[in-house]
Parts: C-alpha cells; sequence; structure tokens
C-alpha cells in the first residue's frame, strides 16, 4: 500500500480539515506530518463545529488511527487545551486509543512562544505576521540540532529542559523582550504530564508496517504550498515544508510510497498575514468574498486578505506536489457573482509570463479572464448532475488549465455539502 496525501495548494485554510474528515472513512491511518497549532483546521458536521491544531483530522470517523508524526512540532500545553476541549470530549472519544505521537517530534517550548512574538517585534513593518505560536524558533532549534523532542520527555528531561529554557532566555534579554515564564511553564508542565497517557511511537516504523499490512493511510498538510519554506514566498512563509516531499520527511516514507496527490483549493484566494499575494482585491468584491466565506483566521481571528484565484500560483504548486486530483473548496461563496475572474498569467515590466517566477513583488499585474458567473444557490445541490452550466464551464475551464481532473467539489462547510466526481 502507498500513502496518500492531501495539501493546500495556496496559502492555507483551503478546507483541508473539511475534506479530511470526508475522506476518512476510506483510511486505517489518518497523520499529519509537518507544521503543528499555527494550524487550524474546521471540521463540521451535525450541527457542531470543531477547530483541530495539532490533532489530524481522522479524528472524529471510525475505527482508525491518528498519528502525530514526526515532522509535527507540538505545544503540550495546546495540544492538551485541544484534546480536552469540550467539543472533543463531548464526541464520545478516547483520545488516548486512538491518537499516537512519534516520539521523533520537537516540542514547542514556552520560551519559542516568547521568541516567535520578540522577533517579530524586532521585524517591525517586515513582519511575518506569523501566528505567535512558536513555530520558526522551535524549527530553528531543529535544524540548529538544539531542539527537544517528545521522545525526551521520558528521560532525564528537566536538565534538558533548563539548559534550553536558559540559552532562549539569553536571546530574549538580548532582544530586550519583557516576559513572564512561570505562568506559561506551569500549563506546559501540565502539557507534559498530559502526553506521557498517550502511546508514543516510532512513527516511521509504525507507518511503513501499516502499509505493509495492506492499511490505507492517509497524510494530512498543514498550510500551503505558497507557505512552503523552499517554495513558498519566503520569507513570507512557515518554517517547514508543507509540500507532498514533507509527508516523506515528515513521516519516514519513502518517495515511492506517496500514492494519491490530492491538491485542496479555494474557487478564490486568501492569505493571512504579511507577505506578496499577487491578486489580492481591495475592492468591493473583496469585502464581499471576505464577507460571504467568513474569512477570519481559525486561529488567530484575523482577517484574511482575499482574491480571485491565481492558475499562475496553482499550476505551480501542482508541479511542485506531483498533484493526481483537484478537490475544489467555496465555490458557494461566489454562487450570486454576475461574472468571476481567474488570474491566467502575470505581467512584469510589461512582459507577459505564465510561470512562478522568483521576484513576487508590487510590479506583477495579473492577466484576468472572466467567466459568467453561475448566479444559482448551490449549497443544498447533491450531485453533479444539478450544477448550473455555467458552474459546469467554470470546471471545464479549470481542468483544461490545469490539467488535472477536479475529483471533488465542496459547496459548504458541513461534511455533507461535498459531491464527488
Ligand atoms: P484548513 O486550515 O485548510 O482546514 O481550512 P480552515 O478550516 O482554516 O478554513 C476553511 C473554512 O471554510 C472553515 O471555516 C470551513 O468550515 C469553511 N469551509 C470549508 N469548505 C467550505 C465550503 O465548501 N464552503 C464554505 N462556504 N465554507 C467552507
Ligand atoms: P492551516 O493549516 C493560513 C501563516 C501565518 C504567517 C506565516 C508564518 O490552517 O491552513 P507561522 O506561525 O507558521 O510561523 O506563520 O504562515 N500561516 C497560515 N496561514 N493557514 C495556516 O494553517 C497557517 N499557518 C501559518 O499567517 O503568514
Ligand atoms: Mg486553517
Amino acid at each position: 500500500m502507498k500513502v496518500d496525501v492531501l495539501l493546500g495548494l495556496q496559502w492555507g485554510d483551503e478546507g483541508k480539515g473539511k475534506v479530511v474528515d470526508v475522506l476518512t472513512p476510506n483510511y486505517d491511518v489518518v497523520t499529519r506530518f509537518q507544521g503543528g497549532p499555527n494550524a487550524g483546521h474546521t471540521l463540521e458536521f451535525n450541527g457542531e463545529k470543531y477547530v483541530l491544531r495539532s490533532i489530524p483530522s481522522g479524528i472524529f470517523q471510525g475505527n482508525n488511527v491518528n498519528v502525530i508524526g514526526n515532522g509535527v512540532v507540538l505545544d503540550p500545553a495546546l495540544f492538551k487545551a485541544e484534546a480536552e476541549a469540550e467539543a472533543l470530549a463531548a464526541s464520545g472519544h478516547d483520545l488516548t486509543a486512538k491518537l499516537y505521537i512519534s516520539k521523533k517530534a520537537h516540542l514547542i517550548l514556552p520560551t519559542h512562544r516568547l521568541l516567535d512574538a520578540a522577533y517579530e517585534a524586532s521585524k517591525g513593518d517586515a513582519k511575518v505576521g506569523t501566528t505567535g505560536k512558536g513555530i520558526g524558533p522551535t524549527y530553528t532549534d531543529k535544524v540548529s540540532r538544539n531542539g527537544l523532542r517528545v521522545g525526551d520527555i521520558l528521560h532525564n528531561f528537566e536538565q534538558k529542559y533548563a539548559e534550553a529554557i536558559a540559552k532562549h532566555e539569553r536571546i530574549l534579554k538580548s532582544l530586550n523582550y519583557a516576559y513572564d515564564l512561570s505562568a506559561l511553564e506551569k500549563e506546559w508542565f501540565e502539557g507534559i504530564e498530559y502526553i506521557k497517557k498517550f502511546k508514543l511511537i516510532d512513527s516511521e516504523h509504525f507507518i511503513n508496517a501499516q502499509l505493509r499490512a495492506g492499511k490505507r493511510v492517509l497524510a494530512e498538510g498543514a498550510q500551503g504550498t505558497m507557505l512552503d519554506i523552499d517554495f513558498g514566498s519566503y520569507p513570507f512563509v512557515t518554517s517547514s515544508n508543507t509540500i507532498c516531499a514533507g509527508a516523506c520527511t515528515g513521516l519516514g516514507i519513502a518517495p515511492n510510497k506517496i500514492g494519491e496527490v490530492y491538491g485542496i483549493f479555494k474557487a478564490y484566494c486568501t492569505r493571512v498575514g504579511s507577505g506578496p499575494f499577487p491578486t489580492e482585491l481591495f475592492d468591493d468584491y473583496g469585502d464581499t468574498i471576505c464577507t460571504l466565506g467568513n474569512e477570519f483566521g481559525s486561529v488567530t481571528g484575523r482577517k484574511r486578505r482575499c482574491g480571485w484565484i491565481d492558475l499562475v500560483a496553482l499550476k505551480y504548486a501542482i508541479m511542485i506536489n506531483g498533484v493526481t486530483q483537484l478537490i475544489m473548496m467555496k465555490s458557494d461563496v461566489l454562487d450570486f457573482f454576475d461574472n468571476i475572474r481567474a488570474c491566467v498569467a502575470y505581467e512584469v515590466n510589461g512582459e507577459i509570463i505564465d510561470y512562478f517566477p522568483y521576484e513576487i513583488n508590487d510590479d506583477i499585474v495579473p492577466v484576468y479572464v472572466e467567466l459568467a458567473g453561475w448566479k444559482t444557490p448551490m449549497n443544498k445541490m447533491k450531485s453533479e448532475s444539478e450544477f448550473p452550466q455555467e458552474f459546469t464551464a467554470y470546471l471545464n475551464f479549470l481542468e483544461k488549465e490545469l490539467e488535472v481532473p477536479i475529483k471533488i467539489v465542496s459547496l459548504g462547510p458541513d461534511r455533507e455539502q461535498t459531491i464527488l466526481r
């Protein structure tokens, strides 16, 4: 068996959580491979809404196992809060029975959160607009070989922790950053005790053994391709490889063990935080998309910037990830538009280009094609046969441009509002 991977093709918040939940009954194992509580994955079913940050979105259905892989960075305090959240508890799942955590996943220390804030403050207007969850500093420590891993909590942890914190405090002082660590530490150590209740595994052995046993594994990406540390709009990116290759390093599976690659995108485009966004709208269209799409961050509540769909960026993401199937989300937000636009090329200094360039800046002018809107509410539709003609034309146009079939169309936030093609 192979691992199927589902990942975002834009700047995150494409609707990954919803679709992983929809696909979960087809899988025995659902796993996260990168990112951490910077993610906010929303699921809606039976009139309830849940937001997951570190826990895979396969947790609510069936008898599957969910794994937090080695590529993830885990904040014990936020993890405990998430896992104990009333919503999760009320749904009646014994989490410790169906959620395993990799011993190789790195721990977000309380000082990583402080460092995140201190670095952002020191950047002034050039700030990344991070989620403030300590993601960058934690991955920095991982790469510079100073990190602490989940497996470390089992042996001589206090000393390792004290050494790491002392280093961080020296940096915080050099940045003149005022902080109060004691309050953060209390809930953090409660989180450490909580993590000990879970099965801590070598996830690479576990996942490969599952594949050999014929089990079906789904890897759930966080963030999106345009936030990838290597291929996103650097430095306005997150600190992990959000792309398909990240599933190999973040789980310990070989490249030839990757199966289907589901690429998920919104029928328009959003971005939260700073950084270039060629198709961003500053007019009524942008405001309307934001309002109808309820485009506010699931984690930070920040208003998401909105724009038209960008096929130049999407083609780039499809190429980098080797996408085999596309999933289109939130087209219902455009249900009442007379016309919709799609960016098919960029004009840079008078030259038209159709590839995603190194320099992404204000010099880029999007080249649009305009398509007729369908002006029909679609959120109650149950099958493709009900699609308005203009909507089918939009799908056909996208498939022709992107050269990958759109296999799932989502017409609302609820699990049921999903059409498989
Ligand atoms: P993720 O981070 O990729 O899991 O996405 P988020 O959960 O951060 O953001 C997606 C938002 O859109 C959530 O509020 C979802 O409930 C909502 N959503 C998902 N699919 C659809 C859809 O097809 N239509 C509408 N209107 N909302 C959707
Ligand atoms: P999901 O999984 C949207 C953005 C932040 C910031 C940049 C770096 O829900 O799609 P970080 O805290 O990672 O150092 O922030 O990345 N960002 C996201 N934007 N969705 C996310 O996750 C994001 N995770 C990080 O806004 O611009
Ligand atoms: Mg999100």
